[in-house]
């Protein structure tokens, strides 16, 4: 999709559709029965009084009423050289903001892909803070349609969105736009990955794709095999590896930005199990084509990567991915095994299908061997922060509230939705073992916090935050601003997080 700025009256504009937000400015006031007031107060959000006429009647019909994702399109509009006009509802004017932006403008994108129309511009709604940015990574992530696998899949895409401006800094509103592009294309990068079935994307394939990454923009990649992974004594991430025919993956991935500080280093580290069946204590049959999704969080920091090395941040990056595939076989691990990890830490196996920690254990560790100061991993990593959270919000762990708390402002400007969970010593209890230094599970309860736990061992005193987004790395249902599958998430609030990290130093660690 390409992108271009215009700074033309909306109404002058020749175009396919025109785009234009409605956002109702009513309050909404309780009455005096209690009841919500339905009154609605939609409002065009253009500067242009030939727009505002066309949209007149279905205003005063009361037809369009700025709901949040409501859509309606007029032919022939009067008065504008647009073929199309489409109203799209913002919500409220109060609460309007870029995450809402962001998805009216990939929701736009579905709209008119699904008519065959290939262009569109799009009006940018006023006091709306990197709306540009934001109006673009919405647009590419609508985009993005995954059943490549249909032999009657429609190529049904959107060639180009022009960005009608009002006025404006034009050198400043194409670096939103730039921003906007190489964010949304990593995120849908990482789409891609996540997508493919566990055949098509084993351990070996992950780490040819994050090559060719790498060296289409510019990074340094090293990746080592099984032979390798024993010999750094990696002995948590080679039990899972163990049982599989597939060569386990370790990916290395460096961003080095000439005249950046030795420190911080920033550490993003993601679970990459290409497919997981459990190993020995196997899943139950029902649902587990699902879990060729586990390398979601691999995804994400290869997808991660891409940006930074786009964005270009004064901040030294690595990023590491563990790929292994969890199979049972006469080589697999057994529960009640013990296994080394690199650390040193013994590890009582106790459910093989408690395999990501470990992959992560060895990920962790060697992430802080190759000297990074401060850590991110990413990881669909249990079923009970599904069950906590749901498929809403992922689950964050934080040992550091100095590192959660930008973090968290990363997150308001990514959009995507994050919840803090606890990591208190009181959980630590919980993975004690009775013959080794920790047991791979917990128990029943708070299973993703005993797991947050579990790598909490491998990480030191180091500053580190766990991305637990099993619930919301593949999303089940179509929703009006992105299609069902992979959702890519992690990517943008972690790209944000990098940008901001090197703007301050890495905060009070420095
Ligand atoms: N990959 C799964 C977690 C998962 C569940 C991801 C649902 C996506 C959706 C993970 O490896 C796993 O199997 N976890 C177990 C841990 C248990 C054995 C302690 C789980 O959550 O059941
Ligand atoms: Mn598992
Ligand atoms: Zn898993």
């Amino acid at each position: 999709m390409k992108t271009t700025l215009t700074f033309a009256s909306p109404s002058q504009l020749e175009t396919e559709c025109l785009v234009v937000t409605v956002l109702d400015a009513a309050e909404s006031k309780e009455n005096n029965n209690g009841d919500k007031s339905d009154k609605h107060d939609p409002k065009v959000q253009a500067d242009d009084q030939a727009v505002l006429d066309a949209a007149a009647d279905l205003i005063t019909s009361g037809e369009v009423t700025g709901k949040m994702l409501e859509t309606t399109l007029l032919h022939k509009p009067h008065g504008l050289r647009a073929k199309r006009l489409l109203l799209i509802g913002g919500g409220k004017a109060k609460k309007f903001n870029s995450a809402e932006l962001r998805k009216i403008a990939g929701a736009a994108v579905r709209n008119i892909k699904a008519k065959d129309v290939k262009s569109f511009a799009f009006v940018m709604p006023a006091g709306v803070s990197d709306a540009a940015k934001v109006m673009v990574e919405g647009a590419l992530v609508g985009n993005f349609d995954p059943d490549y696998y249909k032999s009657d899949r429609k190529e049904q895409k959107i060639e180009e969105l022009v960005i009608v401006a009002p006025n404006g800094d034009k050198t400043a509103l194409e670096a939103e736009i730039e921003q906007g592009r190489i964010i949304g294309e990593a995120q849908n990068f990482t789409r891609d990955l996540v997508n493919e079935p566990g055949n098509r994307m084993t351990p070996t394939i992950l780490a040819e794709r994050a090559r060719k990454m790498c060296d289409d923009v510019g990074l340094k990649c090293e990746v080592y095999g099984g032979e390798k992974i024993r010999s750094l004594k990696m002995g948590a991430f080679w039990s899972v590896a163990q049982g599989s025919e597939e060569d386990p993956k370790l990916i290395v991935m460096r961003y080095e930005p000439a005249g950046a500080p030795a420190k911080p280093v920033l550490g993003l580290v993601g679970k990459g199990i290409t497919f997981d069946s459990g190993g020995i204590s196997i899943k139950p049959g029902e649902g587990m084509e699902k879990m060729k999704y586990d390398m979601a969080g691999g995804a994400a920091m290869i997808g991660a990567m891409r940006a930074i090395a786009q964005l270009k941040p004064n901040l030294r990056v690595i990023g590491i991915v563990c790929a292994s595939e969890n199979m049972p076989s006469g080589k697999a691990q057994k529960p009640g095994d013990v296994q080394i990890a690199m650390s040193g830490k013994s590890i009582e196996i106790i459910n093989t299908d408690a395999e990501g920690r470990l992959v992560l254990a060895d990920g962790l560790h060697y992430a802080r061997q190759l000297g990074a100061t401060h850590l991110i991993d990413a990881a669909t990593l249990t079923g009970a922060c599904v069950v906590a959270l749901g498929m809403v919000n992922a689950g964050v762990f934080a040992n550091d509230d100095a590192l959660y708390n930008p973090f968290n402002q990363a997150l308001a400007k990514s959009g995507e939705k994050m919840w803090r969970l606890p990591v208190e010593d009181d959980y630590g209890e919980m993975i004690k073992s009775d013959i080794a230094d920790i047991k791979n599970t917990g128990g029943r309860w708070g299973g993703a916090v005993t797991a947050a736990m579990f790598l909490k061992e491998f990480v030191g005193d180091t500053p580190w935050m766990h991305l637990d987004i099993a619930g919301v790395a593949w999303m089940e249902e179509n929703k009006p601003w992105i299609a069902k599958g992979p959702s890519g998430i992690a990517v943008r609030s972690i790209v944000e997080f990098a940008q901001e990290f090197a703007q301050d130093g890495g905060g009070a660690q420095g």
